[in-house]
């Protein structure tokens, strides 16, 4: 008898789109989402997550469910569920809506504030509601002496502190050197590589080797899809976190397909 069980790739990649404080117009950011997911669901590698800005995430999100496509949010309120806190949107409300994943620690809301402490707090709160953090760590610059290493583990380390090991499973990591952002070019596949290593292994140090080769570490930084293909495959990271390219549908369509063909 013909089997119809599909197969799916235990690795599929993870690619987020953050879409910043784009688009100014509803109806064009429920274009770009329509578009988004309607590619999304032909692919069999790839996991989408669009994150619009908070008011348009209910709309933008499809009445057809789907298992690997989902909805983001930008930013959480470090306080888990309701009370006098104007201006603040809770994980528990986001989980309401249908959010599956929350930026956290993104470098332009460290650039405003956001502290390794509030981060902290901030990622707490998103596991207690049941949802995954993706949690944005990379240095401002770099130095022969490797300094920006410590930087790096200093960063991981603070913001994950006080987070029960038992939720280790559930949090991505997004590494995103602070001037490959909004640039020109991303950073050298190699040197992905390498920091992505580094960053699994201060995971690890955390919550154990294990957690350590499970973690979803994402890059993020001038990513489109043209060189989204090789930092996958070169860098060898698990996903992508992408800026600009995430607001211009047929780009990040372009660059979900080839990422679906990846091996
Ligand atoms: P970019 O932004 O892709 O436009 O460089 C990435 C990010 O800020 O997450």
């Amino acid at each position: 008898m013909q089997s119809y069980v599909t197969i799916i790739p235990m690795n599929k990649k993870l690619i987020v789109g953050n879409w910043k404080m784009n688009p100014v117009t509803l109806d064009e950011a429920k274009k770009i989402a329509r578009k988004i997911k309607r590619a999304s669901d032909s692919l069999v590698s790839v996991e989408t997550v669009i994150c619009p800005p908070f008011p348009f995430i209910v709309s933008c999100t499809s009445k057809n469910e789907s298992k690997f496509f989902h909805m983001g949010a930008q930013s959480v309120s470090v306080e888990v569920d309701r009370g006098p806190f104007t201006g603040e949107v809770s994980a528990t409300m986001l989980k309401e809506i249908g959010v599956k994943y929350v930026i956290i620690g993104h470098s332009e809301q460290r650039a405003r504030g956001e502290s390794d402490s509030i981060v902290s707090k901030k990622v707490k709160a998103v596991l207690d509601a049941g949802l995954s953090p993706i949690i944005c760590v990379g240095e401002a610059s770099r130095d022969e002496a490797g300094a920006y290493l410590d930087t790096l583990k200093n960063q991981i380390k603070q913001s994950l502190a006080d987070i029960p090991a038992k939720f280790s499973s559930d949090i991505v990591l997004a590494y995103e050197p602070i001037w490959a952002i909004g640039a020109q070019e991303a950073m050298k596949n190699e040197d992905i590589y390498e920091s992505s290593l580094f960053v699994k292994k201060v995971f690890s140090d955390l919550f154990g080797p294990d957690a350590g080769v499970k973690v979803k570490v994402l890059y993020g930084g001038s990513v489109n899809y043209r060189n989204a293909p090789d930092i996958i495959a070169i860098g060898k990271v698990d996903g992508l976190l992408v800026g600009r390219e995430s607001v211009n549908a047929p780009g990040f369509v372009e660059l979900l397909k080839a990422v679906d063909l990846l091996k």
